[in-house]
Formats: structure tokens, C-alpha cells, sequence
């Protein structure tokens, strides 16, 4: 007889498993068998053939066990590492200016809507279940400049099950639209208010991101007082870097005594991970104010960590620095060619050995889908392959990590989601490739690779059967 886990079974399944690793952009499991416990962890991941002694040890019944249909797959939960919740209201339309008249005429005017709280519970329920089952198990986003419609982001991302990243957004310069802005005492009180108050809800799979919008729409004293809030309180930051050549160029202009873009960020402790950051934490005296959120953050596992958005014309130099500080890259391809704002030479940066993930950056990028993401991922590569025979186009099996373990790692979730590790949470897609009334046509049954190209390639959302985040299902919704 062996031995008896203490573990509480919740479910298990059995069947075809794809994942990533660090050594393995793709590792296919067949007849794999993996059960999640109570707590909607991997409790074990094992061969279909052992079934018997695992159901033994872990003591479940094995009648219970929920076979897939030829087909069929699990994939990790896809992680959308940058997505603006309220531009949601406008994607897919609004895609013909470049970047700067594109915030003024489209983008600002559109946010500033968001103080009407009924507005902003409208779109963000929309986004939520959107992204959902679009198979987002993981959306870090940005809100508005809005305190109360941020929190609300929050609280619908938790009622529906998705774990997010929420950001109040923070600017305060802003010449082009005026009535969108807010002083620097006001962003600074308002992102505390919202860290706390985000922080007090204690939901278990939503967080606080500190959001400087980019450079220039911060003044170098907001962009080193929120560095500081972050440092000092283990909090996550985003914003925005080198996304557009006339952005750059306008940077450089706001601020003349920077080596570079990147260095504005650095400066200000704006660019770092939770392992760099231990060492210097323990020498920063915390802020007077942010003496109450050290409490709070006691229950919330440690995460500082900054991810920044494009990086499409950043320098081998900075590329380093980015590097050093163990600050993340978000590739948004479907905005970079929307706005014409560039191509990420996305192998430079993984020759760097920069994290990186997958965002959206909905509506920049028309498309709240990271299967889109993933496609103009590898188009962008092509694209450098064309303009360049010696560049290593980018593999779909490579994508398909960025996807998933590799934004997991760019937001430092990577402990708790990205792959099928006893351990992690259970975040993870149902795919019927096959699904009835969708949009793929098999003519044989084929090896799990081909399938998984083929829902890469030509899937949506009637493909995704079931979510899953944290062991829970969460698509289908059940309605409240
Ligand atoms: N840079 C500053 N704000 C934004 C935004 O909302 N979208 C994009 N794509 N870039 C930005
Ligand atoms: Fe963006």
C-alpha cells in the first residue's frame, strides 16, 4: 500500500496537457493527469497510467475523474501584461492617428469620462468578461486617473474570478487636454488612498499597480515620489517606455539632463524586481505616511515589480539596464503596427535576457485577445525576418511562452501561475480544437503540437471551453 497524502482533492483531469518551461518552450504531457486541491493548487501532475496508485495516495476516486475528448487540451491561463480597462469603450475604431494626436483626440477625452461611475461599471464589467473568455486568466491593467472607478475595476475583476493588476493612473501634466490631469499632490494622495483602500478589500487575486502614465505626462518630482511609494510599500509599477520616435524625441526635450528614457525611470526607482529590490529595501527608511500600508501588505506576498509597455526603440544600452534592475518588457505588436509606432526586435530582447510577456494594450491594439497578441507577435517577427534574412524569426512554440510563462515571470506571478508545476495555482484553458460551430475544421485527429498551432493560429473563444483561475471555474460565468 503506499502512502496517504493529507491533501484535499477538488478535481482531477486527465488527458493532454501543453505547457512551458525554462528549458522547454513547449512541453507536450499525453494521458497526464493532474489533480488541484482545495485550495485550486496543482497538487500533482502524473501519467494516466499511474491512475490507480494516485488515486491511492492522494485519495480520490477515480471514477470521478474527468477525461478530455480527443481534441482537446489544457494550456496555461494566457497573461495579458498590458491592457488599458477603459479604452475597452473605443477598440477597434480610432486607429488613424499616430501616437501623440492619437491621446488627445481619442484616448484623454474618452478617460475622462470615467468619474461617471455607472460609465466606468459598464465598460470594466464588459472588459472583465471579455478578456475572460478570451482565456486572459491574468490582466494587468490601467484604469484612469479616477480613484473611484479604479477600486470599482478592482472589485468586478474579483467578483468574476480574474487575477488583475489595477492601477490608478497618474498624471499630472497633461497640455493637450487640460480638464484631464491632476496636481502632483493630488496623484500622489489619491494612488496612496487607492493602495489602501485596494489593499483593505483583501481580495485574494487582485493588486495594486502604481502607474506613472509615462514620462511625459509626469513631472520628475511625481515620477520619484511614486518610485518611492512603490519601493517602500513592495508594490508592482507600470507605465509606458520608446513606444514612438516623436515620443522620444519629446522626452528628451522634457528631460534634458537624462542619459535616456530609461534612465528617467531609473532615477526615479522606477525600474526594478523584487529581487533586486531586497537588498536595497532593507536601507530605506519608509515614509512616515506609508507606515499603515506596511501593515496591510503583511498578508500580501511581496512583489515589487516594474513592467513597461513597447520598448519598441530602446537602445542596447538601455536593453542592459533593464536587465540590472530586473524590469519587464510588455510587447504590444497589435498596437505598435495599429499606431505605426515601431516593431519590437523582440530576439535582441530576449538575447538581453529581458523578462517579457504579452500584452494587448487594448485600444492602441485594437484586439482584447492575447491569440491576436500572439499572431502579431510572430507577423511583427516575420516582418524583421523580410526586412533581415540573418534574424531568427520567432517560433510559435516561443509565442506561445511569452504568452504564458513568460508574462507570468515580466508581472513576478511566476511562483504562483505560467505553467502546470505542483505548487502553482490551477490557471489554465479547456481548448476543444474542434469545438462544434467553431472556427477550425479537422479533417483527422492530429498530435497535440499541430493542435495547439492550429488554436493558436486559428482559434477564439469558442475554443475555450472552460477557465480556470485558481482552481475555480470561471468560464462558463455563473451569473450571480
Ligand atoms: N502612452 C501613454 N499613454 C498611452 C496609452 O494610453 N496608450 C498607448 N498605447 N501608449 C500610451
Ligand atoms: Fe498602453
Amino acid at each position: 500500500t503506499s502512502e496517504k497524502s493529507d491533501t484535499d482533492i477538488r478535481f482531477v483531469c486527465r488527458g493532454t496537457f501543453v505547457h512551458s518551461t525554462a528549458e522547454e518552450a513547449l512541453q507536450i504531457l499525453e494521458d497526464a493527469l493532474l489533480g488541484v486541491d482545495s485550495k485550486g493548487k496543482i497538487a500533482f501532475i502524473g501519467e494516466g497510467k499511474d491512475l490507480q496508485k494516485l488515486s491511492e495516495s492522494f485519495g480520490f476516486c477515480s471514477s470521478a475523474v474527468t477525461q478530455l475528448r480527443q481534441h482537446e487540451f489544457f494550456m496555461p491561463g494566457m497573461i495579458d501584461t498590458h491592457i488599458h480597462a477603459p479604452q475597452y469603450s473605443y477598440a477597434g475604431t480610432a486607429l488613424d492617428m499616430p501616437l501623440l494626436q492619437w491621446l488627445n483626440t481619442y484616448t484623454f477625452p474618452v478617460e475622462s469620462r470615467f468619474q461617471d461611475i455607472e460609465f466606468a461599471k459598464k465598460v470594466y464589467t464588459q472588459v472583465v468578461k471579455r478578456t475572460l473568455r478570451n482565456g486572459t486568466t491574468t490582466a494587468c491593467y490601467f484604469a484612469t486617473i479616477h480613484t473611484d472607478a479604479s477600486l470599482l475595476l478592482g472589485q468586478i475583476a474579483n467578483d468574476f474570478g480574474q487575477r488583475a493588476l489595477v492601477g490608478k493612473v497618474c498624471m499630472d501634466r497633461n497640455d493637450g487636454v487640460k480638464y484631464y490631469r491632476e496636481t502632483s499632490e493630488e496623484s500622489q494622495e489619491e494612488t496612496y488612498r487607492f493602495i489602501k483602500e485596494l489593499l483593505n478589500k483583501k481580495y485574494p487575486l487582485v493588486k495594486p499597480v502604481v502607474t506613472p502614465r509615462f514620462a511625459p505626462s509626469c513631472t520628475e518630482t511625481l515620477l520619484a515620489k511614486l518610485g518611492e511609494m512603490a519601493k517602500n510599500n513592495k508594490l508592482h509599477i507600470q507605465s509606458h517606455i520608446s513606444e514612438n520616435l516623436k515620443e522620444v524625441e519629446w522626452v528628451k526635450e522634457l528631460f534634458p539632463n537624462s542619459e535616456s528614457y530609461t534612465d528617467i525611470y531609473h532615477k526615479c526607482n522606477l525600474l526594478t524586481d523584487k529581487v533586486r529590490a531586497q537588498s536595497r529595501l532593507r536601507f530605506t527608511k519608509p515614509l512616515v505616511k506609508c507606515e499603515c500600508l506596511h501593515k496591510i501588505r503583511q498578508t500580501v506576498p511581496d512583489a515589487l515589480q516594474t513592467i513597461m509597455a513597447h520598448g519598441c526603440h530602446l537602445s542596447d544600452e538601455e536593453l542592459v539596464l533593464f536587465r540590472k534592475t530586473g524590469a519587464a518588457l510588455s510587447h504590444c505588436p497589435n498596437s505598435n503596427i495599429s499606431l505605426c509606432s515601431g516593431v519590437l526586435n523582440v530576439r535582441n530582447v530576449l538575447n538581453h535576457k529581458v523578462k517579457l510577456g504579452l500584452g494587448t494594450d487594448v485600444a492602441g491594439g485594437y484586439s482584447p485577445s492575447i491569440l491576436d497578441a500572439v499572431r502579431r507577435a510572430l507577423d511583427s517577427s516575420k516582418v524583421l525576418t523580410i526586412q533581415d534574412p540573418e534574424h531568427k524569426t520567432l517560433s510559435f512554440e516561443e509565442v506561445f511562452r511569452l504568452a504564458t510563462l513568460g508574462g507570468s515571470q515580466a508581472l513576478s506571478l511566476d511562483e504562483r501561475t505560467g505553467n502546470f508545476k505542483v505548487g502553482k495555482d490551477f490557471d489554465a484553458l479547456r481548448v476543444n480544437v474542434a469545438a462544434p460551430g467553431g472556427p477550425i475544421d479537422l479533417i483527422q485527429s492530429e498530435k497535440p503540437q499541430i493542435l495547439l498551432e492550429k488554436f493558436l493560429n486559428l482559434g477564439d473563444d469558442r475554443n475555450i471551453v472552460e477557465v480556470f483561475v485558481a482552481g475555480k471555474k470561471v468560464v462558463p460565468f455563473s451569473e450571480p
